[in-house]
């Protein structure tokens, strides 16, 4: 059986690929801050598919802990999802708030980069599978946005990852939705795409062949 960490599991994108990797045969790690809520997947998932493991992405201890209890638990790590993210309310860099940049670059940047350092040496033992979770944002020009800037950011990092990791056997995929209806967002979103649909990609990057890399995974909703 498989194992994956997967970062920002206690709300969003993570819960529903925690449930999809679940089902898919993973056992899963699920790492964030407020772990009463990651307790709480567990529960629904059982004791012996999934562990919860409080940690702060910005700290790369943290990570580095997080980690090393997922393969105390589970005997290994085979992929990780590093999907925990943060969005700013402030709008472009004249409105904007430089301490919520701060959080965004140490969350969205820093985290992620922090995430794959703390896993990939377990993660290449196991010719497995690094998950990035960027966005459409980093894919298209927003005006002004720096939290669009963050997920360009990742879009770098990721491709020059996959070219680093390609050589030891490990598949880099970046995962890009476009506007999903979670607790990111303080207000609904109608029409926007639901957590479970980029779940799905994320299983569907796990799922492929031996030799078959899904590199980047473009996902919006076909009524923007
Ligand atoms: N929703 C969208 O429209 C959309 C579109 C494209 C990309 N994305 C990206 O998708 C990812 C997941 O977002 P979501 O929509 O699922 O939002 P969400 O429901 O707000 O989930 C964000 C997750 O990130 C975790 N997190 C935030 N800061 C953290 C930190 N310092 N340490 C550990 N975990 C942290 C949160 O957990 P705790 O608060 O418990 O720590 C939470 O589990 C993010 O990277 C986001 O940028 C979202």
């Amino acid at each position: 059986m498989k194992t994956m960490l997967i970062t920002g599991a206690s709300s969003g994108i993570g819960e529903a690929a925690a449930r999809r990797a679940v089902e898919a045969g993973y056992r899963v790690g699920l790492a964030a801050r407020r772990k009463e809520k990651l307790d709480g997947l567990v529960q629904e998932l059982g004791p012996d598919n999934a562990m919860s493991v409080g940690c702060d992405v910005t700290d790369f201890a943290s990570q580095q802990k997080a980690v090393a209890a997922v393969i105390e638990r589970f005997g290994g790590l085979d992929a990780l999802f590093a999907n925990a993210g943060v969005g700013s309310s402030g709008s472009g860099t004249a409105g904007g708030d430089p301490e919520e940049w701060r959080q965004m670059v140490l969350t969205n940047v820093l985290g992620v980069m922090y995430s794959v350092k703390a896993a990939h040496e377990a993660i290449a033992g196991a010719k497995g599978h690094i998950l990035i979770t960027s966005s459409g944002a980093g894919r298209k020009v927003i005006p002004g946005s720096v939290y669009g800037a963050t997920k360009w950011a990742m879009s770098g990092y990721g491709a020059n990852l996959r070219e680093e990791m390609r050589e030891k056997g490990v598949k880099v995929t970046l995962i890009e939705p476009g506007m999903v209806d979670t607790p990111f967002f303080d207000e609904p979103k109608p029409g926007a795409l639901v957590a479970d649909d980029i779940a799905r990609a994320v299983v569907y990057a796990l799922s492929q062949p031996e030799n078959v890399l899904a590199g980047e995974i473009w996902v919006e909703p076909l009524n923007r």
